[in-house]
C-alpha cells in the first residue's frame, strides 16, 4: 500500500483524545481505587443493601448486633454495631475479599461509645493459619454518652504469604460497663497515592498513570442516573467528614459508602493531571421515572450548586463549603455532561423536549465558558452543545464503524463516552440478552478497537476526546466485563489489558493536527490516521491491520520530509487474537521498536502483520 502524507490540509485534533471514564461499578472504587480496605466499614451494606453485617463476624465467643441508637454516631450513619462478651470480644472484617499485607504504614481509626477502662487491640493477621503480621494496643478514650473517634497505625515486619487476611478489632468486655460497646466507621487505609488522607489506592492509581489519560469523565454511567429519582448519585452526600456521609445502593446492586465522593474525584483529577468531564444528573432514574417540566428547575439548580461548589469563589456560599471541607482554591470545569444515556429508559421525549434545554440554558448562561455534553447524538443539539456517543459492540462491527465520524460536522463536538469490543464476532452484533461478554479484552477486539480509534483521530477535530468503559473491575465481584485494567486485593495482580496497550501507544504518539493522505488501496485490511505533532516537530502515522491473509507491505513518504530521515517503529502484535491479559498473569502484547530511515524519494518501507498495531514517528 502506498501512502502519502500531504504537508497541509489537516486539522487541529483535541487535546484531550483519551481519557477514563469512572462509576461505581465492579466495585472499581469500593474495594478498588478508594483505598480503604475495611468493607461495610459504618455497616451502609455492601454486597447487599442497606445496614447489615456484610464482611464482619465476631471474635471469640463474643455476639454483634446491630443497633439504631437515639444518639448515632451521626444522622448520615445511623446503624452502628454491638459487641458483647465476657473477656476478650470484638469484631473482625474480611475485607474487600483480602487484605493486602506488607511492610507499610496501616493508617486506622474507628469511633466506639461505652464506658470502657481498658484498651483495644487493632491487628492484621493471617485466616490461613492465624499468623498475626502487626498489633496496635489502642488506649481506651471511650465514654457512656458520646461517640469517641480512636486512631491508631499497624506496621507489619513482612508480606504475608497471600492476601487470605483479616483485620480485628478486640477489647476486654469484663472491663465494659454492661459487657458490650458500641462501634462505628471502622476504618483501614494503606499508604495512598500522593498520601492523600482518605485517598486511592498505588498500584491503580500508576496503571492509570502509565497509560498518560487526559481527562476523567466521572460520576457515571448509570449509577449516576440510581435505581429511582431518590436514589440518584447525590453530590452533596458525597462530600465532608466520613460520617456525613450517608452512602447509597449503586445501580450495580452493591452499597458505596460515599468515600469516593465529589472531592476525591477532584483530587485524582489533580494529581494525574486530567481534566474533569462532569456529568451531572438529568432528571431520568433507570427505573423510568422522569422529573417533569415543572419540577426540573430543582435538579438544574443542585447542578448549578454542584458548580458553584467546584468553582465558585469562597465568597459564594457553595464556594465557602468548599473551602471549609480544605480546598480555598477554586477549580476549573470546563465540560458538564447532562445525564447518561438519556435516550434509553424512557428519557428520549422529555430529554429532547425541555430536559436537555433546562441544564443547557441555565448553566451557558452563567458559565459562557463551560462545553455543555448531551448525554446522547439522538437529539438536535442547541448552540455549541456536544453529544456524546456510547459503543458496545462486536469487533467486526467496531472495524465497520471506521468511517463513521468523516460525515460529522464539526459544529457539535462528540464525546466517545464509552467504547469497548465485548464480546466474540458472531456476525451480528452485542446480544444484549445473555451474557457473551469477553471477561478480559482480548488482542484482535483492541486491534478492532484501533480501528476504530483511528477513525476517530483522523476526525480528532470533531472529538472532545474518548474512554474505554468500564474502565476497572475487581475480579472478585464484578457486574460487567471486559474493563480496561482488572484487579484483586494483591496490587501485584493487577492487569493492563490488551486495550490498554493500543490506548497507551496512541496516547503516547498524540497528533497536535491531521494531514491529509492519499493511496493507491481503500482503507481495509490496512486502516490508518497520518498527521504530526507539532511540539515535537514529528510526523506520525498511526495504523492498525485487521483481518487480513498475510502481511501489508507500506510505502510511505511525507511531503517535505526527504531521504536519510530516521523514524521510530513500533508494532504490536500478540500471540494469537485470543490473547488475553488475565489478572495475575502475564502482559501477553508484544511490542517491538525499531529505526527505520527514509530511502529514495524519502519513502518509508516497512511491513505490518495481521492483527497488528503500529505507530511510526519520524525524528
Ligand atoms: O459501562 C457500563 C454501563 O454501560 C454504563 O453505566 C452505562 O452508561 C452503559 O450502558
Amino acid at each position: 500500500v502506498q501512502i502519502s502524507v500531504a504537508k497541509s490540509g489537516g486539522n487541529v485534533t483535541t487535546s484531550l483524545q483519551y481519557g477514563v471514564m469512572e462509576e461505581e461499578i465492579n466495585h472499581c472504587g469500593e474495594g478498588g481505587l478508594y483505598a480503604e480496605l475495611i468493607r461495610n466499614r459504618a455497616f451502609q451494606g455492601s454486597t447487599t443493601y442497606p445496614s447489615n453485617l456484610d464482611a464482619w463476624s465476631a471474635v471469640g465467643g463474643s455476639a454483634l448486633s446491630l443497633q439504631n441508637l437515639s444518639n448515632p454516631l451521626s444522622s448520615a450513619l445511623p446503624t452502628s454495631v454491638r459487641v458483647e462478651g465476657n473477656g476478650t470480644s470484638g469484631l473482625t472484617n474480611v475485607g474487600f475479599w483480602g487484605i493486602d499485607v506488607r511492610p507499610q504504614k496501616y493508617s486506622g481509626s474507628f469511633y466506639v461509645k461505652g464506658s470502657y477502662k481498658g484498651s483495644f487491640i487493632a491487628s492484621l493477621q493471617s485466616i490461613t493459619n492465624g499468623e498475626v503480621f502487626a498489633t496496635a494496643k489502642v488506649s481506651s478514650k471511650s465514654v457512656a454518652d458520646d461517640w469517641v473517634q480512636h486512631d491508631f497505625t499497624l506496621t507489619p515486619k513482612k508480606t504475608a504469604p497471600s492476601t487470605n487476611n483479616t483485620f480485628s478489632l478486640t477489647f476486654d468486655a469484663s472491663k465494659a460497663s454492661g459487657g458490650s460497646l458500641d462501634f462505628n466507621l471502622i476504618s483501614l487505609f494503606p499508604p495512598t497515592w500522593n498520601n492523600r488522607p482518605n485517598g486511592m489506592r498505588r498500584d491503580l492509581m500508576q496503571a492509570m498513570r502509565d497509560l498518560n489519560p487526559k481527562f476523567l469523565r466521572f460520576p457515571g454511567g448509570n449509577n449516576l442516573e440510581g435505581n429511582s429519582i431518590d436514589g440518584r448519585w447525590k453530590w452533596n452526600e458525597t462530600i465532608g467528614p466520613l460520617k456525613s456521609r450517608p452512602g447509597r445502593a449503586t445501580t450495580w446492586g452493591y452499597g458505596e459508602t460515599g468515600g469516593m465522593g465529589l472531592v476525591e474525584y477532584m483530587e485524582w483529577c489533580d494529581d494525574l493531571g486530567l481534566e474533569p468531564i462532569l456529568a451531572v444528573w438529568s432528571g431520568l432514574a433507570l427505573n423510568r421515572q422522569v422529573v417533569s417540566k415543572a419540577n426540573i428547575g430543582v435538579y438544574v439548580q443542585d447542578a448549578l450548586n454542584e458548580l458553584e461548589f467546584l468553582t465558585g469563589s469562597v465568597d459564594t456560599e457553595y464556594g465557602a463549603l468548599r473551602a471549609k471541607y480544605g480546598h480555598p482554591e477554586p477549580w476549573t470545569i470546563r465540560f458538564v455532561e447532562v445525564g447518561n444515556e438519556d435516550s434509553l429508559n424512557g428519557g428520549a421525549s422529555s430529554y429532547k423536549s425541555y430536559r436537555f434545554a433546562a441544564f443547557y440554558d441555565a448553566i451557558t448562561e452563567k458559565y459562557p465558558d463551560i462545553q455543555v455534553i448531551a448525554s446522547t447524538l439522538d437529539i438536535t443539539l442547541p448552540g455549541n452543545a456536544g453529544g456524546d456517543y456510547h459503543l458496545y459492540d462486536i469487533p467486526d462491527n467496531f472495524v465497520k464503524k471506521f468511517n463513521l465520524f468523516d460525515s460529522y460536522s464539526d459544529e457539535h463536538p462528540i464525546l466517545l463516552g464509552e467504547i469497548a469490543a465485548t464480546e466474540w464476532n458472531n456476525g451480528k452484533g452485542v446480544d444484549w440478552s445473555d451474557t457473551h461478554f469477553s471477561l478480559y479484552p482480548w488482542w484482535l477486539a483492541s486491534v478492532s478497537e484501533a480501528v476504530f480509534l483511528l477513525g476517530a483521530e483522523r476526525n480528532a477535530d470533531k472529538i472532545i476526546g474518548t474512554t474505554y468503559a468500564p474502565y476497572f473491575m475487581n475480579l472478585d465481584s464484578y457486574e460487567w466485563s471486559p474493563t480496561m485494567i482488572s484487579f484483586n486485593a494483591n496490587p501485584d495482580d493487577t492487569a493492563k489489558s490488551t486495550s490498554w496497550h493500543v490506548y497507551s501507544l496512541f496516547n503516547d504518539n498524540h497528533m497536535t493536527n491531521t494531514l491529509p493522505a492519499t493511496s493507491n488501496s481503500s482503507f481495509g485490511p490496512l486502516y490508518y490516521a497520518t498527521g504530526l505533532n507539532n511540539k515535537t516537530n514529528s510526523h506520525i502515522f498511526k495504523a492498525a491491520v485487521y483481518n487480513s491473509t498475510a502481511d501489508v507491505p507500506v510505502s510511505l513518504t511525507f511531503e517535505g520530509i526527504g531521504r536519510g530521515t530516521t523514524a521510530d517503529l513500533t508494532i504490536l502484535t500478540a500471540p494469537s487474537g485470543f490473547s488475553m491479559n488475565e489478572v495475575g498473569g502475564p502482559n501477553t502484547v508484544e511490542s517491538q521498536t525499531t529505526k527505520i530511515k527514509a530511502g529514495k524519494q524519502g519513502v518509508f518501507s516497512f511491513s505490518l502483520p495481521n492483527l497488528s498495531v503500529a505507530v511510526l514517528t519520524t525524528k
